[in-house]
C-alpha cells in the first residue's frame, strides 16, 4: 500500500471476484478487494493514519494485531464502521453497552512507537469476526526500525511475508462456511485447502541463498506444524513482538492461529534445480500441502544471521498474578466462567507495570492479548518450549495446560481485550475486556 500523503493511507473494504482455485471464481471480502489485503510497510515512530472505507454490506472493525495503539484505534468489537446508508439497528448495543458507529469510513491512528515486527490486520466485528476474516478481511503490516536495518538479514526479494491459512470451497468456487448452529462451528472451522498469500500450494522460485520468511498463521482455527522436505532448518530470528536477542534453530515450527514466526531458511543447502516443500505434519491429505520452493539459480551470499540480533526490552518484576480459565460451558466458550460482556473488564492492570497471567484451558486455545506483549514463563510449571521464545502477543495454550505469561502493560490507558484467537471461539464469547488504568 502506498501513502496518499506522508503517513496517510486509504483502503476500501469491498467485495470482489477473484480466481483462487484454477478456473473458478471466489467472491472475497477484502481490504482493497484483495485477499490478502495490501501489505503496509511501516516504520517505527512513523505515526500512520489509515482511513478504512467500508463498501461491503456488513459492519466492520479493523484491528492491527500486535500493534500498540490508542484504544479508539484498536478495533474494539463494537467500534464499527458501517457501510454508508446501512441500517445498523442490531449493532447498536449488547446488553446495555452502546456501540460506536462510524458512517462509511474511519481513520485509525497508529503511532507505531514500537519495535520492528511482523504485524497483521484483520476484521474484529462483534460476533462476526470469524466469517468475515474467512471471507478475506486480513493482511500484513510490517514495522521496520533502525535496529533491524543495521543487520545483514536477507531483504528485498529475499524477504517473503507468508500468510498461511486454510479455507474450504463449494463446487462453484465460493468459500464454504458453516452456519452458526452447525456442529462444525463450535470447535472452530477448518478447511481442507491451505492457502499461502491467498494461493493454493504455490511455488516460489528462490535463489540458492538465505531467505527470510515471515510466517503468519491466519487460519480461523487450524494449527500447523511446519517442516521442510527433504529436511532443513528454520532459524528463528523473531517472534510476534519482533527480533529475538539471538537466533533459535528449529526442525519444526508449531503455529497456532494469530502467531507469527520470523525465520531464515538457507536454500544454499539444496542443489540448484531441486524442490523444497513446506509441509504441515499435523494433517494428512491436502491440508498437509503448504507450499513449494524451487531453488532456481545460484546466488552470491550477501546476507548473514548474526549471533546477536537485538536487545529486546527486559522483563520487569510482576506486581500481580491473575488466573484466566478458558473453558467451554454449555453453549458458549468462556473466560473465568463468563461469556464476553463488552464494557465489563475482568482485570485492571496499571500502565507501566507487568503482571503474571496464568492461562488454563480445556482445549486448544491460542490466547491473544491486545496492547500488551508478553513472555512465556512456564508451561505446566516447566520451562517453555523453544518456539515460545521472545516477546509475543499470542500463545498456543494446549488442552489442560497451565501457561504462565509475564505481560507488560505499556503504551496507553483504556479498554483492551484478551481473547481466544480461534475465531469461532472468539465469536462464541471467549473474550474479555481489561482496562489499563
Ligand atoms: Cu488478531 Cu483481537 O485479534
Ligand atoms: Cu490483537
Ligand atoms: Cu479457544
Amino acid at each position: 500500500a502506498r501513502p496518499t500523503a506522508a503517513g496517510h493511507y486509504e483502503v476500501t473494504q469491498r467485495a470482489a471476484r477473484i480466481e483462487i482455485l484454477p478456473g473458478l471464481t471466489t467472491e472475497v471480502w477484502g481490504y482493497a478487494g484483495t485477499f490478502p489485503g495490501p501489505t503496509f510497510d511501516l516504520r517505527r515512530g512513523g505515526d500512520a493514519t489509515i482511513r478504512v472505507r467500508n463498501e461491503l454490506t456488513v459492519p466492520t472493525s479493523t484491528h492491527l494485531h500486535g500493534g500498540v495503539n490508542p484504544p479508539d484505534s484498536d478495533g474494539y468489537p463494537t467500534d464499527l464502521v458501517v457501510p454508508a446508508g446501512h441500517p445498523h439497528g442490531h449493532d447498536h448495543g449488547h446488553g446495555g453497552h452502546a456501540a460506536v458507529i462510524h458512517q462509511g469510513a474511519k481513520d485509525y491512528r497508529y503511532p507505531l512507537e514500537q519495535r520492528a515486527a511482523t504485524l497483521w490486520y484483520h476484521d474484529h466485528r462483534m460476533d462476526f469476526t470469524a466469517p468475515q476474516v474467512w471471507r478475506g478481511l486480513a493482511g500484513f503490516a510490517l514495522v521496520r526500525d533502525e535496529e533491524e536495518d543495521a543487520l545483514p538479514l536477507p531483504g528485498g526479494e529475499r524477504e517473503l511475508p507468508l500468510m498461511i491459512c486454510d479455507r474450504a470451497f463449494e463446487e462453484d468456487g465460493s468459500f464454504r462456511y458453516p452456519g452458526r448452529h452447525d456442529p462444525d462451528f463450535m470447535e472452530g472451522v477448518e478447511g481442507d485447502v491451505i492457502l499461502v498469500n491467498g494461493a493454493p500450494w504455490p511455488v516460489a522460485e528462490v535463489s540458492a541463498t538465505r531467505h527470510r520468511l515471515r510466517l503468519l498463521n491466519a487460519s480461523n482455527a487450524r494449527r500447523f506444524r511446519l517442516r521442510l522436505d527433504p529436511g532443513g532448518r528454520f532459524v528463528q530470528i523473531g517472534s510476534d513482538g519482533g527480533l529475538l536477542a539471538a537466533p533459535v534453530t528449529h526442525d519444526t515450527i508449531t503455529m497456532a492461529p494469530g502467531e507469527r514466526f520470523d525465520v531464515v531458511v538457507d536454500f544454499s543447502a539444496y542443489p540448484v534445480g531441486s524442490t523444497v516443500t513446506m509441509v504441515n505434519t499435523l494433517a494428512g491429505g491436502s491440508a498437509s500441502n503448504v507450499m513449494r520452493f524451487v531453488v532456481a539459480r545460484r546466488a552470491r551470499e550477501d546476507s548473514a544471521v548474526p549471533r546477536a540480533l537485538s536487545r529486546p526490552p527486559g522483563r520487569a518484576p510482576a506486581v500481580a498474578t491473575r488466573t484466566f480459565d478458558f473453558r467451554r460451558s454449555e453453549s458458549a466458550w468462556t473466560i473465568n466462567g463468563q461469556p464476553y460482556r463488552p464494557g465489563v473488564p475482568l482485570a485492571r492492570p496499571r500502565l507501566g507495570t507487568s503482571e503474571v497471567w496464568r492461562l488454563t484451558s480445556d482445549f486448544h486455545h491460542p490466547v491473544h492479548l491486545h496492547l500488551a506483549h508478553f513472555q512465556v514463563l512456564a508451561r505446566n510449571g516447566r520451562p517453555p518450549a523453544a518456539t515460545d521464545a521472545g516477546w509475543k502477543d499470542t500463545v498456543d495454550v494446549r488442552p489442560y495446560e497451565v501457561v504462565d505469561v509475564l505481560a507488560r502493560f505499556d503504551g496507553y490507558r483504556g479498554r483492551y481485550m484478551m481473547h481466544c484467537h480461534n475465531l469461532e471461539h472468539e465469536d462464541m464469547a471467549m473474550m474479555a475486556d481489561f482496562d489499563v488504568i
